[in-house]
């Protein structure tokens, strides 16, 4: 109360000093007359040369019945008392309907006792007693907006009595036990400690703000699930065949390689394409590029990727039955313009011949 008053004293010393509000004052004076002949029954001249003419000074009832709030530490709390047998007749009289004779409660509404030792679980209870970490947040919440369909019809020591009642059904304090302004702050609620201020920007920013790896981040892969076990896939007759789940999920890593195929050519054909990688993708997300994406191109019909926008003269060996087997391949590698000579991979060719061979042994191991 002390407080607002003060707060009200500071606005209007403020006010008379601010440059602005000189200057309404002063615009509020220019404007009165032609004001005052149109509008007769709007007479505010006087009041408007000491601030605005707006409302009048608050009385301290009418402060006091706003300024409920009550703080952790106690403060706002008013003078009362009421004990816990008290608070059992009341709180079933007035709360039970809602929240259970013993603040269980009934059907949907809030329970409000029990479920300490719960806040970790899947499906944690969260009451006054497991959660609430301030006992001013149940005396002001229970004055203030309880019972939900009457607030504020609760005087203090009604309060003061439910309140102790509901720290007595959460084991809290004993049933001879009475609440009072002088010992509210010695009430230790289990929660307490239970919250801390928010250091997400010195934990979790950072964290998160670390440049991601992107290559050779890890150095042995390990497989610890496979699909079929996660029962994602459906299940084929090759799955009941080969067994059990243990036996899936100790499957070899790697999906065999196309028969015949040199792992090493493989690896060194890996390097050869990115000579081609600036108009080629390969792999699984692979989109097509300048090029077309090459995924399963050995053995496929040349120009054969829907989407992708080919030269009229590969669209006409396409026609006339082209398909990459890797003899052809070798020969467009070499220097396309041989294959398909108004062509448009303007690339000038792998001249040896153990690159193309490397290359071709990639491209089929990228099956499609
Ligand atoms: C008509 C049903 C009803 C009655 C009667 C009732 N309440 Fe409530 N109570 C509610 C509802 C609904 C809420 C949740 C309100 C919300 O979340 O806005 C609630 C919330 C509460 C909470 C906060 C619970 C939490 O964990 O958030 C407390 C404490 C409480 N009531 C105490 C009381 C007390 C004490 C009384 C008796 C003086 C009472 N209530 C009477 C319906 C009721
Ligand atoms: C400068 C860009 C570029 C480079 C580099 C390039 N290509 Fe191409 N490639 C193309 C274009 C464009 C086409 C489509 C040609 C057309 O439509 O005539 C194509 C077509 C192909 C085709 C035929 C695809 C199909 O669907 O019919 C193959 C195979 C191929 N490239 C392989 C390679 C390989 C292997 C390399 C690297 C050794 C390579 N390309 C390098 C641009 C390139």
């Amino acid at each position: 109360m002390s407080k607002s008053r003060r707060d009200n004293a500071g606005g209007n010393r403020n006010r008379q000093a601010h440059p602005r509000f000189a200057r309404a004052r002063a615009l509020a004076a220019g404007l009165a007359l032609p004001a005052l002949l149109a509008l007769p029954a709007l007479l505010p001249l006087p009041a408007a040369a000491e601030g605005f003419g707006l409302g009048r000074t608050a009385l301290p009832q009418e402060l006091a019945a706003w300024d409920i709030d009550i703080r952790p530490d106690g403060l706002g709390l008013p003078e009362g008392s009421g004990d816990v047998q008290t608070g059992e007749a009341l709180f079933s009289e007035r709360c039970a309907v809602c929240h259970g004779d013993f603040g269980e409660g009934v059907d949907r509404w809030p329970v409000l006792a029990g479920g300490q030792g719960t806040l970790a679980d899947r499906d944690p209870v969260k009451t006054v007693g497991s959660y609430w970490p301030y006992l001013s947040t149940l005396w002001d919440y229970v004055h203030r907006a309880m019972p939900f369909t009457e607030a504020h019809s609760l005087n203090v020591n009604d309060t003061y009595a439910i309140v102790a009642y509901i720290l007595y059904s959460n084991d809290i304090v004993d049933d001879d036990f009475t609440l009072t302004r002088e010992n509210f702050a010695t009430v230790e609620m289990p929660n307490a400690d239970g919250f801390f201020v928010d250091d997400r920007d010195q934990v979790e920013v950072p964290a998160f703000s670390a440049a991601p790896c992107m290559h050779d981040c890890k150095t042995d892969v390990h497989i610890t699930r496979r699909a079929t076990v996660l029962d994602v896939t459906p299940e084929t007759e090759t799955d009941t065949e080969t067994g059990d789940e243990t036996a899936s999920a100790e499957a070899p890593a790697a999906p065999p390689e196309p028969t015949g195929l040199d792992p090493v050519l493989v690896a060194a054909g890996e390097q050869v394409f990115r000579k081609c990688a600036a108009c080629h993708r390969i792999g699984t997300d692979a989109r097509n590029a300048v090029g077309p994406v090459l995924n399963g191109v050995v053995g496929r019909h040349a120009g054969a990727i829907d989407d992708f926008r080919y030269s009229p003269a590969m669209k006409a060996a396409a026609e006339d039955g082209l398909v990459w087997t890797p003899e052809l391949l070798d020969a467009y590698l070499t220097d396309p313009k041989t294959i398909v000579p108004r062509g448009r991979m303007s690339f000038a060719g792998l001249r040896r011949a153990e690159d193309r061979a490397a290359v071709i042994a990639y491209l089929q191991a990228q099956e499609g």
